[in-house]
């Protein structure tokens, strides 16, 4: 199906070197900040990241640190940037590898890959980053220069991965290609517009041949569904707000909200938030309440005590202002 010595390796390589940012986790191989650096970076944004990896490495600069935090404070350390099922994971992990690998991270990639939170696209970056393997990475990102690179939307992800492991046998130098395949994928090559023209492979790319550009986004439609949510304010003059933490399973799970109940229908007013999540809008719709709170949850006077979904944070600090 592929022509893999159509695959232009130093273009590419030479394009990232001349154009990569520069980014803090491009500056180490240090496996514990490629491990939280990747971790971050999943569905966030690079500029998001950036002050959080900072802060990260402040409060825990070592994984044994990590490890003997209460999961409250790791769950802390994420607020805001969301999916914290991968702080949960992080925190696992970090103790899987004290009491494991006598808290060194692993340096076998089927030590990596059993880690909780890490699957073989994180395991193939920390591994090709960190230790010299040749593991492709497979992103989101790296799937759709893929993709379009050998014009083949529908492709599943075994002969993806076959792609991407053949094109890094190629090239030779794993770490570097990863990279500069995140990196395409992530500036010129972005899912909702592609500048083919200034593409170091467009001349070998089989989408930006046929296409040029005539919108050749993979994207899948996503249903998105509409939920709505009284959240139920009770505040005491000396006691502050009353909260409730989340169930584990679930939207927001182990996080810190006022009581919430769902509706059934869409109430005649305005919500005070909107909250987007992938597949879901939440729609919050704060109720002041003078009833004592219900019989679940605490009082809370300063709210970073706890770790809040950022939602939660904009409903509250809108209804302060209002
Ligand atoms: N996204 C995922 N991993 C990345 C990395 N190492 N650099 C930039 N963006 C990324």
């Amino acid at each position: 199906m592929i022509n893999l010595s159509s695959v232009p390796c130093k273009a590419l390589l030479q394009w990232y070197q001349e154009n990569l940012r520069d980014l803090p986790w491009r500056h180490t191989t240090d496996a514990y900040h490629i491990w939280i650096s990747e971790i971050m970076l999943q569905q966030t944004q690079v500029k998001t990241v950036l002050p959080r990896y900072k802060q990260w490495f402040q409060q825990f600069p070592s994984i044994q640190q990590l490890a003997d935090s209460p999961l409250d404070d790791v769950l802390k350390a994420w607020e805001g940037l969301g999916y914290y099922r991968r702080a949960r994971f992080i925190h696992a992990a970090s103790q899987q590898i004290m009491n494991k690998y006598h808290g060194v991270f692993p340096k076998q990639f089927e030590g990596i890959l059993s880690l909780p939170g890490i699957g073989p696209s994180t395991a193939g970056a920390i591994a090709s980053f960190c230790f010299a393997m040749n593991t492709p990475v497979l992103d989101g990102n790296v799937k759709r220069v893929l993709k379009r690179w050998h014009n083949q939307a529908e492709i599943g992800d075994k002969q993806l991965w076959a792609l991407a492991q053949a094109a890094i046998d190629i090239s030779k130098k794993p770490a570097l290609w990863n990279q500069a395949m995140m990196e395409l994928g992530a500036t010129l090559c972005q899912s909702h517009s592609a500048q083919c023209t200034a593409c170091p492979v467009s001349t070998t790319c089989k989408a930006a041949f046929l296409t040029l550009n005539k919108n050749i986004s993979n994207k899948k439609k996503v249903v998105i569904k509409d939920l709505f949510w009284q959240i139920n304010l009770h505040i005491h003059p000396e006691k502050g707000i009353w909260l409730q933490q989340r169930p584990e399973d679930g939207i927001w799970p182990g996080l810190w909200t006022p009581p919430i109940i769902e509706l059934s229908h869409q109430p005649k007013k305005i919500p005070c938030h909107t909250h987007r999540l992938t597949h879901r809008r939440i729609h919050l719709y704060a109720k002041k309440c003078h009833s004592s709170p219900p019989s679940e949850g605490r009082w809370v006077q300063q709210l970073s005590q706890l770790a809040l979904p950022t939602g939660i944070h904009r409903a509250l600090a809108k209804q302060r202002t209002a």
